[in-house]
C-alpha cells in the first residue's frame, strides 16, 4: 500500500484539547476518500514505529479542504505529541484513508447518530455527507460531551442545523454544562429511550454509534430493548486491545497464499499466531492499524477457506457473506486465498 506525504497547511484549535490539521498530499494530488474514513498516521518516536488512526473530519464533495481533528490524551503516547509538536509546514506519512464506517446512499429515511466526545469526528462528516446530498433523509445527533466548550465542532454545527431546519435535529448532552440553566446529565439508558421516542416516529432509521466502549455498549442495549435490530446499528471504536487467541484444538500449520499489490505470497500460519502477525513477520507489508478487529484496515477478502475470527466490530452480516476478513484477528481454519483492495474502497456498504 502506497503511503501518503501529508504536508499541514493549517492548524485549528476547536478545543483546550483538540486540533483540526489541515494537510495536503505534497505533490498537490487528489486524497480520494469517503465521509466517515480514517488516515492511519505512521510516526516513528525513539525509533519505534507508532500507528494511529485519525478520523477524517471534512467531507467529501462538501468541504474543500482535507482535514482531520486529534484529541489530546493526558497520558497518550502519540496524541500528546502530535497535538503539541506537529506545526504548519509538517510532513506525517500516513495510510491511504480507509474505513467501512460509511453511508454510500442513505437506506433508511432517519439516520440518527449518536456520539460522545472525540467521537463526534467521523459522525461530523458523514452527517455533513448526508444533509448536502440527501436532502430527504432526516438526520438526529445525540451529542455527549463534559460541557459547550468541550464540544468540538459546536459551532459548525449549529450552523449545520440554521442551513438545514427542516433535516437536521440536534440534541446536546452535558455532564457539567456551564450554563447553570442546563441539566448536568450523561446520556443512560432512559434519557436516550425518551430522545429517540420524541423525536423518531419513523420505522425507518439506522443508528450510527461512535465513542467510548461503554457509552457505545449502553446505546446499543438501549437500541435492543427498544426492538431495533442489530443490523440497523453501525459503530466506530476508536480504542482496540488485541483480544486473545480464540479457543482451537486444530494447530496444524495452513497454507495462506496472499495477492496483495500484484504480487503473490505463500505463508504458513499456525495457531495461536494470527494471519497478519505472520504475514508481518515475513515482511508482507500488509496494511493495519489497530490489530484488535475494530478498525478494519486490515480487511481482505477470503476467496477460498476459511477462518475464525476471535472479534469483529465493523464487518456486517453482507461483508461476512461475501468473504471479507479482518486478517489481525484471523486464525486459519483451512488452507485459504486472499486479496485485498483498501478497505472501504470496494463496494457498498450499507
Ligand atoms: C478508526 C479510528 C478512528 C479514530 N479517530 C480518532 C479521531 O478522529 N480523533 C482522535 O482524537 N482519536 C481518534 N482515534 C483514536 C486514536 O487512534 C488514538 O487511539 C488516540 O489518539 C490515543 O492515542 P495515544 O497514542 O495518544 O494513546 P495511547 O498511548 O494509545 O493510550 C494511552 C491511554 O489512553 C487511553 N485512551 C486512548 N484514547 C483515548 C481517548 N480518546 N479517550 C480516553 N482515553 C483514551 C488508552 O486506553 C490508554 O489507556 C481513532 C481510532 C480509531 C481506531
Ligand atoms: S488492524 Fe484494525 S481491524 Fe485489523
Amino acid at each position: 500500500m502506497e503511503h501518503l506525504q501529508l504536508r499541514i497547511t493549517s492548524i485549528r484549535q476547536e478545543t483546550a484539547e483538540s486540533k483540526t490539521f489541515v494537510v495536503e498530499e505534497i505533490n498537490k494530488r487528489n486524497i480520494e476518500y469517503k465521509a466517515g474514513q480514517f488516515v492511519t498516521l505512521l510516526v516513528t518516536l525513539n525509533n519505534k514505529e507508532i500507528r494511529r488512526s485519525y478520523s477524517i473530519s471534512s467531507t467529501p464533495g462538501v468541504d474543500n479542504d482535507f482535514f482531520f481533528t486529534i484529541k489530546r490524551i493526558e497520558n497518550g503516547e502519540l496524541s500528546r505529541f502530535l497535538f503539541d509538536e506537529l506545526k504548519v509546514g509538517d510532513i506525517i506519512i500516513s495510510l491511504p484513508p480507509s474505513g467501512r464506517f460509511i453511508i454510500e446512499k442513505p437506506e433508511s429515511e432517519v439516520a440518527v447518530f449518536i456520539a460522545a466526545g472525540s467521537g463526534i469526528t467521523p459522525v461530523f462528516s458523514l452527517i455533513k455527507h448526508l444533509l448536502h446530498n440527501f436532502p430527504r433523509t432526516k438526520v438526529l445527533l445525540i451529542n455527549q460531551n463534559h460541557s459547550e466548550k468541550n464540544s468540538i465542532f459546536r459551532n459548525d454545527l449549529f450552523l449545520l442545523k440554521e442551513k438545514f431546519k427542516l433535516n437536521f435535529s440536534l440534541t446536546e448532552i452535558f455532564s457539567q454544562p456551564e450554563d447553570y440553566k442546563k441539566p448536568s446529565q450523561r446520556l443512560n439508558n432512559n434519557l436516550l429511550e425518551r430522545i429517540l421516542l420524541q423525536h423518531i416516529t419513523n420505522s425507518s432509521v439506522k443508528f450510527y454509534l461512535c465513542g467510548p466502549e461503554s457509552f457505545m455498549r449502553m446505546a446499543q442495549f438501549t437500541l435492543k430493548v427498544m426492538k431495533y435490530s442489530q443490523d440497523f446499528i453501525r459503530r466506530e471504536n476508536f480504542f482496540a486491545t488485541a483480544p486473545p487467541p480464540p479457543l482451537m484444538t486444530d494447530k496444524t500449520p495452513h497454507r495462506v497464499t496472499i495477492y496483495y499489490h500484484n504480487k503473490k505470497y505463500n505463508i504458513e500460519v499456525a495457531y495461536p499466531q494470527n494471519i497478519l502477525e505472520v504475514a508481518l513477520k515475513h515482511h508482507i507489508q500488509l496494511p493495519f492499524s489497530c490489530r484488535g478487529g475494530r478498525c478494519s484496515t486490515c480487511t481482505a477478502r477470503c476467496t477460498s477457506g476459511s477462518v475464525k475470527m476471535t472479534i469483529n466490530d465493523v464487518l456486517t452480516p453482507t461483508d461476512l457473506q461475501e468473504g471479507l476478513i479482518l486478517t489481525c484477528v484471523s486464525y486459519p481454519e483451512t488452507d485459504l486465498e486472499l486479496t485485498f483492495t483498501p478497505a472501504g474502497m470496494e463496494e457498498k456498504i450499507l
